[in-house]
């Protein structure tokens, strides 16, 4: 039996059927752990599943000498140093696909609540102020005819733009990796950032964080968008350069702005919270009592298969040379 260390409780039962083969330590709800603090909490675990709040420093795999496997409970792993874990030979695994459909669909409600002005709708009645029907009550922007910008065509942006037919949007997507297959969505490949940005009325972000990506979204990219433009963003908050989002809708550049993630999160830009034409998500994206189970699930299977002398099921890293 090997030892494994979770940071959270997780829903449904996969961490049952874990437990059936091996020692869990599994800690209570709480904030979350970052660097030696983790460390500790790992031990001499052989396995750690961690949530995408957790920072996994070069620390951890120094500190936990029987660590074999980090299985992210997400799918995005910028809290985990990768270089460390495969240098360090550990796996680190993610949960691609199992929540694709439940993040594009948060995605589109953010944009139609943002274009349709949804909350401050909702707000208004509640406050009592709905007076009755008016020809010019809460106008937002029609979708139809619009194009939509897609920022990263992975599994997600693809899931995103199969979703535009039926708003009638044209997609145009960007992105650094070769996409290879649509999956069924009609876009088409604008050849640079800038020229995607510059035709987009409403634009969806769905690349990873990186060194790349950190601030891909920031003053000057944020002045292509055409006037009135929405942006949305439902990858990670860092993507953005939230001080320049939020002077591009004070000067009245933005249309709308539909967060689900931020910079320094969990905490908002004080310039967008007191917005009315932003609507802000707690991080919701995969949050569906399925896609959650279906993560857990994942995250179990991966533990398994590496505590069985197998390989995940759906590695990010490969280590150099893997502990025994
Ligand atoms: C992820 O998986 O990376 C999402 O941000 C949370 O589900």
């Amino acid at each position: 039996m090997s030892e494994v260390a979770v940071t959270s409780p997780l829903p449904g039962r996969a961490l049952e059927r874990l437990a059936e083969r091996h020692t869990l330590r599994v800690r209570p709800k709480g904030p979350a752990l970052s660097g030696r603090d983790l460390a500790v909490f790992t031990g001499r675990a052989d396995a750690l599943i961690c949530l995408l709040a957790d920072r996994v420093a070069a620390e951890v795999f120094t500190m936990c000498p029987r660590l074999a496997v980090v299985a992210n409970y997400a799918v995005g792993v910028n809290n985990i140093d990768l270089e460390a874990a495969r240098t360090s030979g550990v796996w680190v695994t993610n949960t691609p696909d199992v929540l694709t459909d439940a993040t594009a669909d948060l995605t589109w409600s953010l944009i139609l609540a943002v274009a349709r002005r949804v909350v401050e709708g909702d707000r208004l009645v509640r406050s009592g102020g709905f007076a009755g029907w008016k020809p010019d009550l809460l106008l937002g922007v029609g979708l139809q005819g619009k194009t939509l910008g897609i920022v990263g065509m992975g599994r997600i942006g693809r899931a995103v733009a199969r979703r535009a037919s039926g708003f009638g949007m044209w997609v145009c997507y960007h992105s650094h990796r070769d996409v290879r297959s649509l999956e069924g969505a009609e876009a088409e490949c604008v050849p640079s950032l800038d020229a995607l940005l510059a035709r987009s009325h409403v634009l969806s972000l769905h690349c990873p964080l990186t060194a790349k990506t950190r601030h891909l979204l920031d003053e000057r990219r944020l002045r292509l968008l055409p006037r009135g433009a929405i942006v949305v963003n439902t990858s990670r908050g860092e993507v953005v350069d939230e001080e320049a989002l939020a002077r591009a809708l004070a000067s009245g550049h933005l249309g709308g702005v539909g967060l689900d993630v931020y910079e320094r999160e969990p905490a908002v830009h004080p310039g967008l919270l007191g917005r009315h034409d932003v609507v802000l998500l707690p991080h919701l994206g995969s949050a569906t009592g399925e896609a959650r189970a279906a993560m857990a699930n994942l995250a179990v299977d991966n533990v398994l298969a590496v505590l069985g002398g197998k390989p995940p099921l759906t590695p990010v890293v490969k280590p150099l040379v893997p502990r025994s």
